[in-house]
């Protein structure tokens, strides 16, 4: 007879508590060799977690793949993908999800072999546990060195050393004794705060759910009943500083009637959010409350580490994806420049100098890796000198970012201080990495100020949108000329600008830079850092240089609040550039008088998308002028615009 169809309260009831369960995410280490996915199987089975179907399957399949038909195989549970079982080895990370009655779980299942070391990573990141499997007749081997040493970067401080076979050991408390002493030996510095060791046997259940008669001198708990009570980590960053990691927002009206206001959406990262909580927004530090807690519908108790939220604050400011909600009476650091570990996950190998994207929460931001401090040899522990870092090599680097971002470091919090590296061409993730430190001069003393009066109060008072017209093009293309009839335009519009130029500025600011790349880059980055600083008093920037390279560009694009950038093309031909050379430094240039000029003997990158491209040589620089006027003031409609939301200056690609 079929069962009655539970009512609709009663299974959302079921929902309920099954979300409010506490959560535990852990990690299994060890080698196919070790009985890892025979001892998670057995934990399912004994656990009584499997469902009739897995059963079923494990019951078919067992007769063709055990050793022993009478047994059942319950790696078949977990060596899921069909090139494991052929190859015998888990090649990927298998996630696992089960709920007992006291706690619901997530099993990341790496696997074992140092060329994997790089999925490892991938599982491990978001655990707070790790079960070390050791196989009782080997004893601690060179892997679970290399598994402990992995574990302990990543911030993992919980080890449940799983001393396992222990039916092949003739459940001998002598050689567990010696298993654990080896460990503690080994695992001194590591940082673990608790190890738990447990004798066991996965293929016979000794001690995995049920205990084991076998060994009566273990008078610990079984590892299923030490997984059902361990406090979880989330419990202990309850406490902690709020920090919400802002993902994005949207104009809507829920909640408060006919007033539309800003939800935003977010993760609490720590601490817990409550209706009232008196808040800063990171990177703008301004301050306020927040307002209504729109999701999840039970947050009477405030919504903690771990959840999803939609919220509203109680004043409109900016809050796009990127930003970070903190507790008011406690903000985390910024930084551009930071110490951090970092596991290389690509074919080609690290090399100074090379920049990526580097995601991390809800923030994007181009980063250079500008020197390695040295390399783990995770066979033995010791670190060595390196120039480069290879697949699944772990190393100590120095990171530098085009701006600056709220973190913490990692062994406080893996949300704000977990990151990788993306490849720009390719968008590979090449690497997994964790922030240690800033290392902005004097940072441990340094802290961003925040000012009562920022950015956006002072665009207001001058009714205009700020942003930077960056001008970019060989020499005699005709920059300065219309970046100078674009700001009169604009000028007598009333608009508050500047015009920021290159000759102008080597007489002052960047008087002690050449021509070099390296001071071209010094010299642009400057420019960028200052129309910037301009945009943050409020004004329109027009920059004209010649800014040859790419890189310096995007660069400055990725400090720039999104829409607040735009790169301008001033295209002129080389032959017609040397025709007019305006300063005779052709000339000079080609007599060979002037080394390094750009478009002889020093390149120019072109733009591949600029937002603007201006072809000198069709229209006359008063055309050109007005082109570039026309943008900036559709920009400024834009924003002015009721019906149109208000580009976020914290927002990122
Ligand atoms: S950039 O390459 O670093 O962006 P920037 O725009 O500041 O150059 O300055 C370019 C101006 O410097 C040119 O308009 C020209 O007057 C002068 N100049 C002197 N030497 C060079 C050179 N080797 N290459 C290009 N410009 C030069």
């Amino acid at each position: 007879m079929e069962k009655p169809l539970k009512g609709a309260h009663e299974k959302s009831l079921l929902i309920d508590q099954h979300s409010l369960k506490s959560q535990l995410r852990f990690l299994t280490c060890g080698s196919v060799d070790d009985g890892k996915s025979t001892l998670i199987g057995r934990l399912l089975f004994d656990a009584k977690v499997l469902t009739h179907d897995q059963l079923e399957s494990l019951r078919a399949n067992s007769g063709g793949f055990a050793s022993n038909p009478a047994k059942l195989d319950f790696s078949l549970l977990l060596d899921g993908l069909s090139a494991e079982r052929e190859q015998g080895i888990t090649i990927d990370v298998a996630y696992r999800f089960f709920t007992t009655v006291r706690r619901s779980f997530i099993v990341a299942d790496c696997p074992g072999h140092e060329q994997y070391t790089r999925n490892m990573v991938t599982g491990a990141s978001n655990c707070e546990l790790a079960i070390l499997l050791v196989d009782a007749t080997k004893g601690i081997l060179p892997q679970t060195r290399r598994h402990s040493l992995i574990a302990s970067k990543l911030g993992i401080r919980n080890i449940v050393l799983a001393v396992n076979k222990m039916d092949l050991a003739n459940w001998d408390q002598e050689r567990f004794d010696s298993i654990v002493n080896d460990f503690d030996q080994f695992s001194v510095g590591l940082g673990f705060t608790e190890v738990t060791a447990i004798p066991l046997s996965g293929l016979l259940g000794a001690n995995v759910v049920d205990r084991s008669q076998r060994m009566p001198w273990y008078q610990g708990p079984c590892l299923l009943e030490y997984l059902e009570t361990v406090p979880s980590v989330d419990h202990e960053t309850m406490d902690t500083p709020l920090r919400i990691i802002v993902q994005g927002s949207v104009i809507n009206s829920l909640g408060r009637g006919d007033t539309y206001h800003r939800a935003i959406t977010g993760f609490v990262a720590a601490g817990t959010a409550t209706i009232g909580a008196a808040v800063r927004i990171m990177p703008s530090g301004r301050t306020t409350s927040i307002s209504e807690i729109l999701m999840p519908s039970d947050a009477d108790n405030g919504v903690q580490v771990g959840r999803a939220i939609t919220f509203t604050l109680a004043q409109e400011t900016d809050c796009g994806r990127g930003s970070l909600v903190c507790a008011q009476s406690s903000a985390p650091q910024m930084a551009d420049a930071f110490v951090a570990d970092l596991v290389w996950m690509s074919e080609d190998p690290l090399l100074i100098g090379q920049r990526f994207w580097l995601k991390i929460g809800a923030n994007t931001t181009v980063a250079t890796v500008i020197a390695i401090n040295h390399r783990l040899d995770i066979n033995t522990g010791k670190l060595c000198q390196a120039e480069s870092l290879e697949l699944n090599g772990l190393g100590e680097v120095v990171i530098e970012t085009t701006k600056p971002f709220a973190f913490e470091a990692y062994a406080n919090n893996k949300a704000l201080g977990g990151f990788v590296l993306v490849d720009r061409l390719s968008h590979a993730t090449v690497a997994a990495g964790m922030i240690d430190r800033s290392t902005n001069i004097a940072s441990e003393n340094l802290h961003w100020q925040f000012t009562e009066i920022d950015a956006e109060a002072r665009a207001d008072l001058k009714g205009q949108f700020p942003l930077v017209v960056w001008l970019t093009g060989l020499s005699g293309a005709g920059k300065s000329t219309i970046a100078n009839l674009a700001e009169k335009r604009l000028f007598e519009l009333g608009y508050h600008t500047y015009l920021l130029e290159g000759d102008n500025l080597r007489y002052g600011l960047n008087r002690d830079l050449a021509f070099s790349p390296e001071d071209r880059r010094e010299n642009i980055r400057r420019a960028g850092e200052v129309a910037r600083l301009m945009t943050d008093a409020g004004l329109i920037v027009i920059a004209a240089f010649i800014s040859p390279f790419l890189a310096d560009r995007a660069a400055i694009r990725q400090m720039m609040p999104t829409g607040r950038f735009l790169e301008v093309h001033v295209h002129v031909s080389l032959e017609e550039a040397e025709r007019r050379d305006p300063k005779g430094l052709y000339r000079k240039a080609r007599s060979g008088k002037l080394k390094g000029f750009t478009g002889i003997d020093s390149p120019y990158e072109p733009a591949v998308a600029p937002e603007m491209y201006i072809d000198t040589q069709a229209l006359s620089a008063a055309e050109a002028a007005d082109q570039i006027v026309a943008e900036i003031l559709a920009l400024q409609a834009r924003q002015n615009s009721p019906t149109i939301p208000k580009t976020s200056s914290t927002d990122t690609p």
